[in-house]
């Protein structure tokens, strides 16, 4: 157990934030010219956005919650082509495995994640990072970042086990209408703020700050994603694509910690300007998420026209009200639809992966010790 008490910073002069001080005293980006003259980062002086403390020092650690992800993160690593494909080899390669919507639908759901895990990527690298003045937040954005390259990673490698057409893979959500509705509702936001010369500070430029948050981290991750979990492990609940699904199980366990963090982002800089939100833009997020819903019911519509067993649009529809509502009371906001039924309960125990302990081989468990490894 760490003592935090017994820290250097502890016993040294306090630097208080100064308006006009140079270098890392006033730099978001850490990578300024070095403030020999400045005193030591307390606690007080971290904040999550406009921070002017240092941000190239992770200790004293403020926000616990980032770095509980971060650890819970690194104890879920895992990779993609440590689960074999045989099967779903077998299965997709046999005329009659799978039916002709069935195929459309794990076609169309691969190609919305192959290219959204790199828009979703991007985002953090290329905005998110840049702004968040936290470097207990960065840490964890640095393990997402490659998480997200993990995925990225599952899709290359689903490509190439089944012998898919990549270009058509890669290229779906530049050609199929109803994932490129999704993809270029959420880069607005995100094009925004990788202006070079978008910068935080004032109410305005906050709250695309956290437009953003919400558009990637509520929406994509939080709201779309949750729905092409549902499908895929749909299938693999009928024991059909069982690698592809025990993939998504991986990657749905990443994922919800993404959204968690998104939330508890979103919710920490909302404690720290309460200024922000306004009943205005509490309004206009909750458009957001209604807007996202109908254009996650289009996709449902398009990708599933006729359904198959246990799977169709409307249901997909349904669950999407859900998820919506349950991300709105996650923020605090009112509802956006009325009360509805989860059409796919089981989806909460596929987030539980110890349950799951005949699809599942101990590689998991065997990481999670492999962290705590004594050498002595
Ligand atoms: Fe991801
Ligand atoms: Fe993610």
């Amino acid at each position: 157990m760490l003592d935090w008490s017994d820290t250097p910073a502890a016993a040294a002069p306090t630097r208080m934030p100064r308006p006009d001080a140079p270098g890392l005293a006033g730099d978001a980006t850490g990578l300024g010219a070095i403030d020999r003259s400045g005193g030591r980062v307390s606690i007080d002086d971290k904040a999550m956005i406009n921070c002017r403390a240092d941000v190239n020092q992770l200790l004293p650690m403020k926000y616990r919650w980032a770095w509980e992800k971060y650890l819970s993160g690194c104890n879920n690593h895992w990779m993609p082509t440590e689960v074999s494909m045989q099967a779903d080899i077998a299965l997709w390669k046999s005329r009659d495995g799978l039916t002709e919507d069935e195929r459309r639908a794990v076609k169309r759901n691969l190609g919305f994640f192959a290219a959204s895990e790199s828009l979703v990527a991007n985002n953090i690298v290329l905005a998110i990072y840049r702004h968040l003045t936290n470097p207990e937040c960065r840490q964890y954005l640095l393990r997402q970042a490659f998480e997200e390259a993990v995925h990225t990673h599952t899709f290359q490698y689903v490509v190439d086990s089944l012998g898919l057409d990549e270009g058509e893979l890669f290229n779906m959500y530049r050609e199929v209408p109803s994932i490129t509705d999704k993809a270029a509702w959420a880069i607005r936001y995100t094009q925004n703020l990788s202006d070079p010369s978008f910068q935080t500070g004032t109410p305005a430029a906050d709250q695309a700050f956290l437009r953003d948050l919400v558009a990637f981290y509520v929406v994509f991750e939080g709201m779309w994603f949750y729905t092409g979990f549902a499908q895929i492990l749909s299938l693999g609940r009928r024991n059909k694509m069982v690698g592809i699904a025990e993939q998504y199980q991986y990657i749905l366990r990443d994922e919800s910690i993404h959204l968690n963090f998104g939330i508890d982002v979103i919710n920490q800089i909302k404690i720290e300007n309460p200024h922000l939100w306004t009943p205005a833009f509490q309004e206009e997020l909750r458009r957001m998420l209604a807007e996202a819903a109908e254009l996650e019911a289009a996709y449902g519509r398009d990708t599933m026209p006729r359904g198959f067993l246990g799977l169709n649009a409307a249901l997909c529809e349904q669950y999407m009200h859900v998820i919506a509502n349950r991300r709105c009371a996650q923020l605090g906001l009112a509802p956006v639809f009325a009360e509805a039924e989860n059409p796919f309960p089981w989806m909460s125990e596929a987030m539980d992966l110890k349950k799951e302990k005949n699809f599942f081989e101990t590689r998991v468990i065997e990481y999670q010790n492999g962290g705590a490894l004594s050498w002595d």
